[in-house]
């Protein structure tokens, strides 16, 4: 089921200017289907702004000057224009559904734009949220009373199963309390480029390559391969751990004590 006429084999991210207008130091970022991506850096070093130029498919028309290539060469029109053949979904914190619609209704509103017979894709889509949030939803909850977790949750499974998008930006959606790594693990299944602006250290360190922001420049690129196998074993334990404490938290226990291995 793709829906571009052009499938996106490559995105190039070609570097632009930093805040006080000197040029970016690297030649180009290369995006590949599977690739996972994430930005980080202190707040307002340009996160956002880079994965925003990514997202209008900037052509050196933004506040950074970037330019975006799709396969090599300038995106077409339609592309760009054109938001059923969009191949990119942008999840924020702030995004929303203004209707206040049943989410089966909302879905089925995005089928029918799409131009797509239900055929199962309805529940699917609910059935991957459901392995994102640990608080399941159903297709007759009402989009307004799904929490900020699930609402995200939602919106990625809307974005790999109705929008089919093959290259998904996620702008700092982690403390929405989401599986990230079953996130981070189906997306890369299912052969999505993903993109994380992060300020979180075990998002960071599951995505194979690591952009590095400061003044509104890109200031390092790593891919740390095996490097990094220890820590990330060790952030998995100390997230597994916040993630218990959270719930311990929310189910209204008082704490006393944590030590490391006590929780
Ligand atoms: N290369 C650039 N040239 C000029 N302005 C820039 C550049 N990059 C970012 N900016 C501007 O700087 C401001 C902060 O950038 P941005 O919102 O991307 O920061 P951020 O890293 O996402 O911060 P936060 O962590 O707080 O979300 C924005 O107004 C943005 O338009
Ligand atoms: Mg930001």
């Amino acid at each position: 089921m793709t829906l571009q006429n052009t499938p996106i084999q490559s995105l190039t991210v070609l570097p632009g200017t930093n805040r006080i207008g000197d040029p970016e130091n690297f030649n180009e970022i290369s995006i590949h289907p599977g690739d996972t991506i994430s930005i980080v850096g202190p707040t307002g070093s340009g996160k956002t702004a880079f994965i925003n130029d990514i997202e209008v498919f900037a052509q050196g028309d933004t506040v950074t000057r970037r330019k975006i290539l799709v396969n090599g060469s300038e995106p077409s029109e339609d592309l760009i224009r054109d938001p059923a053949k969009k191949p990119i979904a942008m999840i924020t914190q702030s995004t929303k559904c203004l209707a206040d619609l049943t989410v089966e209704k909302f879905l089925s509103m995005h089928l029918r734009a799409r131009k797509l017979e239900n055929n199962g894709i309805l529940d699917a889509a609910i059935d991957l949220t459901n392995q994102f949030t640990g608080e399941k939803i159903s297709g007759c909850m009402r989009m307004s009373s799904l929490s900020g977790g699930q609402t995200r949750s939602l919106f990625v499974a809307d974005a790999v199963i109705i929008s089919d998008a093959p290259i998904i930006l996620l702008d700092e959606v982690e403390n929405a309390g989401i599986f990230k790594n079953r996130v981070i693990e189906t997306l890369r299944e299912k052969k999505k480029a993903i993109i994380f602006v992060t300020h979180d250290p075990y998002v960071a360190l599951l995505t194979e390559k690591r952009i590095v922001m400061k003044g509104g420049a890109v200031e390092k690129i790593l891919t740390p391969g095996g490097e990094e196998q220890t820590a990330l074993a060790q952030i998995a334990k100390m997230d597994a751990d916040m993630m218990v404490l959270r719930e311990r938290i929310r189910s209204g226990e008082l704490l006393s004590a944590v030590t490391g291995a006590g929780i």
